[in-house]
């Protein structure tokens, strides 16, 4: 069953349990084992969309370990107009982003942020928000209206996360097959971290269906909300706009 009535699925707070502290080291082989390595084709594919937009300043929110930037910067090279903020509220994550992003480091930029309160960032500065699996570990609504706080009116909202296989019944064996394996692998990995699985199950379990969550987006106030389907929907891409006029 979905509940959709909680607005951080994997019910995660940063103050009570600092999981992406003691697992950041680990974070790049867990997304590998969890997702059998397909989460690099997801990645791609929002780093692709955020290429494809013009954009001066880019924020990428949740970044963990860089990735959605660093494969962005490996397909090309920034031009000296743009600038990248990379952003986690874990210091620990912040700083292997950082390891990994050293070969390209110019325009960007690394800050500790909070997705609920960004208060390092004027409002209307940004041309681009990304997110990537950070909004199921979030209040999606106070992250949401962040990013739409922060974006210039005609800029882009693009969150990767977590989404329902359109068939209930192979939805329902993914999600089986998470709980069944997950508990397993994740232990091994995180060496008995029982809180790295549990959020990510809970997460992907209650987060709402691709066509809720763009009902959740117009209701923030974005404008022209699409989405696509990726591996049969077990995540999705949303790209939405801020209207001119807001
Ligand atoms: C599942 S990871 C996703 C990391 C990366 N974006 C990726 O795609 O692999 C979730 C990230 O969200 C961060 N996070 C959790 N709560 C946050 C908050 N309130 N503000 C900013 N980042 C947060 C965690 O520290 C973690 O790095």
């Amino acid at each position: 069953m979905r509940h959709q009535k909680l607005k951080n699925a994997a019910e995660f707070e940063n103050t009570r349990d600092d999981v992406f502290e003691r697992i950041a080291s680990r974070y790049d082989l867990l997304c590998d084992l969890f997702s059998l390595g397909i989460h690099r084709i997801w990645k791609r594919r929002v780093s692709d969309l955020v290429s494809e937009e013009p954009w001066d300043n880019l924020l990428d929110v949740a970044s963990g370990t860089g990735d959605i930037v660093l494969k962005l910067l490996q397909k090309k090279k920034l031009l000296s107009n743009q600038k990248v903020i990379v952003s986690d509220i874990c210091r620990k994550m912040l700083s292997i982003a950082e390891r990994k992003i050293d070969d390209y480091r110019e325009n960007i930029r690394f800050e500790r942020i909070n997705a609920h309160s960004i208060n390092e960032i004027d409002s209307s500065s940004i041309d681009v928000y990304s997110i990537s699996l950070g909004l199921k570990i979030c209040d999606r609504e106070k992250a949401m209206q962040e990013a739409f706080r922060v974006l210039k009116p005609g800029g882009r909202f693009v969150s990767l996360e977590a989404s329902n296989i359109p068939f209930n019944w192979l939805h329902n064996l993914y999600l089986f097959y998470m709980a069944l394996c997950m508990p397993f692998i994740g232990w091994v990995a995180t060496g008995g971290d029982s809180s790295a699985y549990k959020y990510l199950l809970h997460g992907v379990r209650d987060f709402p269906s691709a066509e809720d969550l763009k009902t959740e987006i117009e209701s923030i106030g974005f404008e022209k909300v699409k989405y696509e389907r990726l591996s049969l929907g077990i995540v999705a891409i949303h790209i939405a706009v801020k209207p001119e006029c807001a």
